[in-house]
């Protein structure tokens, strides 16, 4: 039976759908297709409606439309119930993602040097020497491992928490409260299925980076958690609310993100040995590949946009306070702008992905995602004399942030 589009629209509210990319990426062709603006509601009331945006020429101009679309009050998509608590009682949480200008612009500033190319080259020794270590740990483990909860999980928090200036020994708590905020609706990630499960990992991270704060106060040092804590908005310090709100964003947009890229990465490599081949013979293709895997994957499945007016786009009008669903792994799938979208191809050049959004909210930590991407590959792939899947590799059932939870291989390195 062909698939309807009322079928299709529903991959956006699914989970599972998002863990069974043939399943996804029919439902995004078809809607790109037929139905690029559609509205859904949910028969079940579950979720609020919202228009699913499909096409990437579409979401570029919502995100460049950032007056007329913004993320208040609702950045991604969640419960009606959750939407409901938000609207009485505010976000738990106010970051970059739940703001807009002139807060949002406010807020940006105070991280964003630090975000700027000059800033971050001096991380490339720093990465190439963990990038080292993990391709070091895959060596002692026999030639098996679970690639992405033994290595792609740990660099990236590695290296974010790093740059937090956050002691080794925490490494493991953040994971597990990083995992727990973003695989909320994963049995295996998650602390418990109630929104009370939910509200208590966000106190954990307040009380844990409420000392933080209080720590890099009395005593500055260089590392992001001291700009964030002695960061001044006019003249002002942070609120507490914005200050953790900033770790809590660094910490966990910074992770699994990132996380995802590199096992998706090394995933696509494997069932394209092709692509692993031209990598291994021409590692000056290493920048190429990051964005493709980037491209591949796009760990991050949606954003949010409430309409401040009535707009009219591709011939349907989205109301004022009308929401839409900004797709990116269907706007990365576009075949309008990319040859053979469903092909991973290292040597894609131009690769106008928007796996890292757009316009005013663009992705703070882009350049540092592509550069651990790099640093990993430069390591790994070198060393990797061969490599395949173990198993079946599983994806987490998420609706914003995700990719592979887990990726068994048996290898051989050199
Ligand atoms: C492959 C890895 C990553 C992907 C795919 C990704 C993707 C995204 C996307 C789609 C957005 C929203 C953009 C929009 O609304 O237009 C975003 C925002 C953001 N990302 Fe990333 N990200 C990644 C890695 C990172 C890293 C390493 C950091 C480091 C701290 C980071 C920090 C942020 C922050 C702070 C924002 C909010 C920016 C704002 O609203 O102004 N991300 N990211």
């Amino acid at each position: 039976m062909p698939l309807t589009i009322d079928q299709a629209i529903k991959v956006f509210t699914d989970p599972s759908a998002y863990a069974d990319e043939a399943r996804f990426f029919e439902a995004c062709a078809l809607l790109r297709k037929e139905a690029p603006i559609h509205r859904y509601e949910d028969p079940t009331g579950e979720f609020n409606p919202f228009y699913a945006i499909t096409r990437h020429a579409d979401v570029l101009e919502i995100e460049l439309h950032n007056s007329q679309f913004i993320n208040e009050p609702r950045p991604v998509l969640g419960p009606a119930s959750g939407d409901r608590r938000n609207a009485e009682n505010g976000h738990m949480l106010r970051t970059l993602i739940h703001v807009d200008d002139p807060e949002h612009r406010d807020l940006r500033g105070v991280t964003s040097d630090w975000f700027l190319p000059k800033s971050l080259q001096k991380l490339d020794a720093r990465l190439a020497d963990l990038a080292k270590r993990y391709v070091d740990k895959m060596a002692s483990m026999n030639g098996t491992c679970d690639f992405a909860q033994d290595i792609a999980m740990q660099l990236p928090l590695n290296v974010i928490l790093d740059i937090l200036g956050l002691p080794e020994s925490d490494y493991p708590r953040m994971l597990k409260l990083t995992q727990e905020l973003f695989g909320a609706s994963d049995e295996e990630l998650s602390r418990g299925s109630d929104p009370e499960a939910l509200i208590e990992v966000i106190n954990d991270f307040f009380a844990y980076f409420t000392k933080i704060t209080e720590d890099r106060r009395a005593n500055p040092t260089d590392d992001l958690a001291s700009v964030v804590a002695n960061g001044r908005i006019n003249g002002e310090e942070l609120t507490m609310m914005q200050t953790i709100s900033y770790y809590v964003i660094a910490a966990t947009a910074g992770h699994d993100t990132t996380a995802s890229a590199i096992a998706g990465g090394l995933q696509a490599l494997i069932e394209n040995p092709d692509q692993l081949e031209l990598l291994r013979n021409d590692p000056s293709l290493v920048a190429t590949a990051a964005d493709e895997i980037i491209r591949w994957v796009t760990p991050v499945k949606h954003f949010m946009r409430t309409a401040t007016e009535d707009y009219t786009i591709g011939g349907v009008t989205i109301k004022k306070g009308e929401s839409v669903l900004l797709s990116y792994p269907s706007a990365n799938r576009d075949e309008t702008v990319f040859e053979n979208p469903n092909t991973f191809d290292i040597t894609r050049s131009p690769n106008k992905h928007l796996a890292f959004g757009f316009g005013v909210h663009y992705c703070l930590g882009a350049m540092l995602a592509r550069m651990e991407i790099k640093a990993i590959l430069t390591e790994l792939i070198p060393r990797l004399k061969s490599v395949q899947l173990a198993g079946e590799p599983s994806l987490m059932k998420t609706t914003f942030v995700g990719g592979l939870k887990h990726l068994p291989i048996t290898y051989e390195l050199v």
